[in-house]
């Protein structure tokens, strides 16, 4: 399929989102999420794919927000409507079966910021700006900033950032558990690869299994402690617990196919 929003290159099995808007920040437009998630499913079942990468284009922005251009006009029913499909967005990143980790080149600000929260991991180029500032708007955020900025930074400072709108560099993102990793802006792309090329020479089926463990310690009415249990003992039925324990017990690299 082709976009218009967004550029996908497939490289050493790891797939690069872009988000292309640079002249507007990289504001997502409804469209834009749309086509990130028509990506990211995608990649899902294709074999070629090991994991992905989600970035903005050019120096700017990861990306500034939802389009505030877009909503401004929107009735309850629309903007209600926006933030569900924004949070299936959100939530096929989260649980699907390959990593996607956020690369944040430059301003990660509402939408941006959530979008970036929703990856397994993010690594922020010093020049990166993280921030909730929908209450300059009057609302609050809708792509479920309010829940996984609590999940990565604990209630105190996820309330201060949410309630003043304020926005943090990379180091302070980084200090708080924003973000995992902040690189110079040359190195943001090289890092992000060798950290997501790292985790997919790991046994592709053991970590869709951390996903799932750790995502369930944030869902309502589900025992993770069970959930780890249960995928504790699939797990020895899988052609990479074979090969796991087997190149470790015969001192040889393991060579998981998942
Ligand atoms: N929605 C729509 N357009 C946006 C946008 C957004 N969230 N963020 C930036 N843009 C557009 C601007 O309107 C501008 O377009 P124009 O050149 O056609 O006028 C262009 O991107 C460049 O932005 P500009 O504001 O001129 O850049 P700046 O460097 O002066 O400021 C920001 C950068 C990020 C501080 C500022 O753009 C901003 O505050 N953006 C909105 C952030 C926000 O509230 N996000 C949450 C939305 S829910």
């Amino acid at each position: 399929m082709s976009y218009n929003n967004i550029l996908t290159s497939l490289e050493d099995s790891i797939l690069t989102i872009s988000i292309n808007r640079e002249s507007k920040l990289n504001a997502l437009t409804i469209e834009t999420l749309r086509e990130i998630k028509h990506a990211v499913d995608e990649a899902q079942t294709n074999d070629e794919v090991h994991g992905m990468i989600l970035t903005g284009v050019g120096e700017k922005a990861f990306a500034a927000g939802a389009d505030i251009s877009e909503f401004a006009h929107f009735n309850i029913e629309q903007a209600t409507r926006m933030s569900a499909d924004g949070h299936d967005v959100m939530n096929a990143i989260e649980n699907g079966n390959k990593v996607v980790i956020a690369a944040v080149n430059g301003f990660s600000l509402g939408g941006g910021c959530e979008l970036a929260m929703a990856c397994h991991l993010r690594v922020a180029s010093t020049q990166a700006k993280f921030g909730q500032p929908e209450v300059n708007l009057g609302v609050p955020p809708g792509y479920g900033g309010t829940q996984r900025l609590v999940q990565l930074v604990g209630k105190g400072k996820a309330m201060e950032l949410l309630l003043t709108g304020d926005a943090i560099d990379a180091q302070t993102a980084l200090n708080l558990g924003l973000v995992n990793r902040v690189v110079e802006p040359a190195e943001l792309m090289s890092e992000t690869r060798s950290l997501l090329k790292k985790i997919c020479g790991k046994s592709p089926s053991a970590v869709n299994k951390v996903i799932k463990c750790v995502n369930d310690y944030f869902r309502p009415n589900v025992n993770g402690m069970q959930r780890e249990i249960y995928e504790f003992g699939e797990a020895f039925e899988t052609p990479d617990f074979q090969e796991g324990t087997d190149a470790f017990l015969n001192k040889r690299k393991p060579n998981f196919r998942g």
